[in-house]
């Protein structure tokens, strides 16, 4: 027993389609490659922990050049995929909310990339987040990414009832509209949402809810847990921004990446 809530999207994870899905050589996302050329130079002196690594996307770009690596993740058929593609890397099943592996200041730079930290509820994803700080180094950096509570109305939008040039997608759209409706009764009177939990539909809807957050709020919980140098990029762009910019809380990117450092040495 974990004492955690039932969590719909780990089994997701552990079905054959969603390993697949994951397991493709997309490359890296914009703030990514920003990211990459960033600590690019000083890759080769940091332990890295990759946290929701799912099929390694991010470990064919990374772990060639920290100078140790760990993928992690609670799926158990993520990891056994890893493995198998990835022989002379390290990869581990554990999950975010207890990095019990782990010791004190272990680490020089936490990922959790695409927004695995999503499928945590409040209280869980500040385990994570308490975890992945309590894991690194002074002066360690922390990257992950967040869906973006300004993008709500697109989702909405996209799973508005709509007619259709033919019947068969006439009828497709009055079932995710259903769907949708009977996951999200309330989320209407909810709008505009500054945090919360939404089933947006990912891997049709076989996920629990998201987490969804706008960027200022996002941020705000990363100066809570005493994070420092917070910087932020909308998925689309390569530039990260400061916490503090003021284009930052209405950025309407489907999702964000909040970079920022742990406190002390450089
Ligand atoms: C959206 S996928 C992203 C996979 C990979 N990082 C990528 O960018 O392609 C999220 C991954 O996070 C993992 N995950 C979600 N919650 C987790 C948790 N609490 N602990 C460890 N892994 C988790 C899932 O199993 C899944 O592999």
């Amino acid at each position: 027993m974990t004492g955690w809530a039932p969590d719909l999207s780990r089994s997701a994870y552990e079905s054959p389609d969603i390993v697949a899905l994951y397991a493709r050589p997309d490359g890296l996302q914009k703030p990514e490659q920003t990211l990459l050329a960033e600590l690019g130079p000083s890759l080769g002196s940091m332990d890295m922990l990759d946290i929701g690594v799912g099929g390694g996307r991010t470990t064919r770009h990374f772990a060639p050049l920290a100078r140790t690596y760990l993928g992690i993740d609670y799926s158990a058929a993520m990891i056994e995929h890893c493995k198998l593609e990835f022989p002379s890397f390290r990869f581990a099943m554990a999950d975010a909310r207890r990095l019990e592996f782990a010791a004190d200041e272990s680490y020089d730079f936490v990922l959790f990339s695409y927004n695995g930290i999503d499928h945590l509820e409040r209280r869980e994803r500040t385990m994570a987040l308490s975890e992945m700080r309590r894991v690194l180094r002074p002066g360690g950096v922390m990257v992950f990414s967040s869906h973006n509570a300004n993008y709500l109305p697109a989702i909405i939008d996209r799973f508005r009832f709509r007619l259709r040039t033919s019947l068969r997608e006439t009828l497709r759209s009055f079932k995710w509209s259903c769907v949708f409706w009977a996951k999200n009764g309330l989320l209407q009177y909810r709008m505009p949402l500054a945090s919360g939990r939404v089933h947006d539909g990912t891997h049709s809807f076989r996920s629990s809810a998201l987490y969804y957050v706008r960027p200022d709020i996002g941020v705000a919980e990363l100066r809570r847990l005493g994070m420092v140098d917070i910087a932020c990029a909308g998925n689309e762009s390569s530039v990260f921004v400061s916490g503090d910019d003021p284009r930052l809380p209405p950025d309407p990117n489907p999702w964000i990446y909040y970079m920022s450092r742990k406190p002390g040495r450089a």
